[in-house]
């Protein structure tokens, strides 16, 4: 067979070769194969040195557009490929826009949060400003201008968390009151305010103390403000925390700020008076601390106690929780145990 005939055999067989091929890899196997060193066209070229002198650059043209011919079709071939890769993978890849997405978990508020919001909402549309304080409070404002100098009995009433011996985590939200007493512009109208919170007591927990829980506290004053007042907004908490059933009656009782002092008590959620277990027979549940602000609170705070007065009041909303929905553990509030709050949502 001539040099010539060899090398049409061979761009033939090449050709097919290439056409054959299914992916990027057999077409640079066959590239290889085809134009590579060792491959049969470097050995046709090599064999030219037999030929005439005349033959030698026809064949040689001949052989190099053999070469061409080839060095294209695989460079076709392989960019055919490389096409169909990237189409297979835009199909693989394509997205469904309409798909629903991946849900996202949303978190709803905490039981006692509903409450105090529930609380704020009634306090503000009756006109109170809702403030908040600091956790950690001077003794001055949380006890001594409450009325309860340094070694006062009535400090024993609150087990307190000392940071420094001026400093400490507070007992309750009525340092609030000597707060906005102090700032209060009286000559801009009465005060009404309520403050709710976190507060601390050196308490074991067991199911009815938590050393951390919630207060709500009210302030009023003015200057004809009388406990009918006081028992008069009370009964419109109990009636939009429990509904209009609950009554409302106040007991005697002792806070170093307040004079006189009482404890409030709602008709009993779950026999509504009559008397059972829950209540202890008595058809009244006691929910908060109240009383008319005493006189040295306000002078302490630069209030003249001759010209203004008024009520305070301090609720649980911890309690009001447990009464509301029959939780018998109060730390079940703290855990945060996602199967146990859920109850509480909209959703649970
Ligand atoms: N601060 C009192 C307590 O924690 C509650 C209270 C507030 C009582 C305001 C009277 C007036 O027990």
């Amino acid at each position: 067979m001539s040099l010539k005939d060899k090398l049409s055999e061979l761009r033939q067989r090449g050709l097919a070769d290439i056409k054959d091929s299914s992916d990027l890899k057999d077409v640079n196997q066959v590239r290889v194969q085809l134009l590579g060193k060792k491959g049969p066209i470097t050995e046709v070229l090599r064999g030219m040195r037999d030929l005439d002198a005349e033959e030698r650059p026809k064949v040689g043209a001949f052989a190099n557009e053999i070469r061409d011919d080839l060095a294209n079709a695989l460079a076709q071939r392989k960019e055919e490929l490389e096409k169909a890769v990237l189409n297979a993978q835009l199909a693989k890849e394509t997205i469904d826009v309409t798909l629903p997405g991946t849900p996202v978990a949303k978190g709803e508020p905490h039981v006692i949060q509903q409450i105090v919001d529930q609380i704020e909402d009634l306090f503000l549309g009756m006109g109170y400003q809702v403030l908040s304080g600091p956790e950690v409070e001077e003794d001055k404002y949380n006890f001594e201008m409450m009325n309860l100098p340094k070694n006062h009995p009535a400090r024993d009433m609150q087990d307190t968390f000392y940071i420094t011996k001026e400093i400490l985590m507070r007992t309750q939200t009525s340092p609030m009151q000597a707060r906005t007493l102090e700032k209060h512009d009286f000559s801009k109208g009465p005060l009404k305010m309520i403050s709710p919170g976190v507060v601390y007591r050196r308490d074991t927990d067991d199911p009815t103390h938590s050393h951390q829980f919630h207060q709500v506290e009210g302030l009023v004053i003015d200057k004809h403000i009388t406990m009918a007042d006081l028992k008069g907004t009370l009964q419109v908490l109990a009636h939009e925390l429990f509904g209009d059933k609950f009554d409302v009656r106040l007991r005697p009782s002792y806070f170093p700020f307040t004079e006189p002092s009482v404890e409030a008590d709602i008709t009993c959620f779950n026999c509504g008076g009559k008397g059972c277990k829950v209540c202890k027979n008595t058809g009244w549940i006691e929910v908060l601390g109240a009383g008319m602000v005493h006189p040295n609170v306000l002078k302490m705070a630069g209030v003249d106690p001759d010209v203004y007065g008024g009520f305070a009041f301090g609720v649980g909303p911890d309690r009001f929780a447990m009464l509301k929905y029959g939780v018998d553990d109060i730390r079940n509030f703290y855990l945060n145990d996602v199967r146990f709050l859920t109850q509480f949502t909209k959703k649970g």
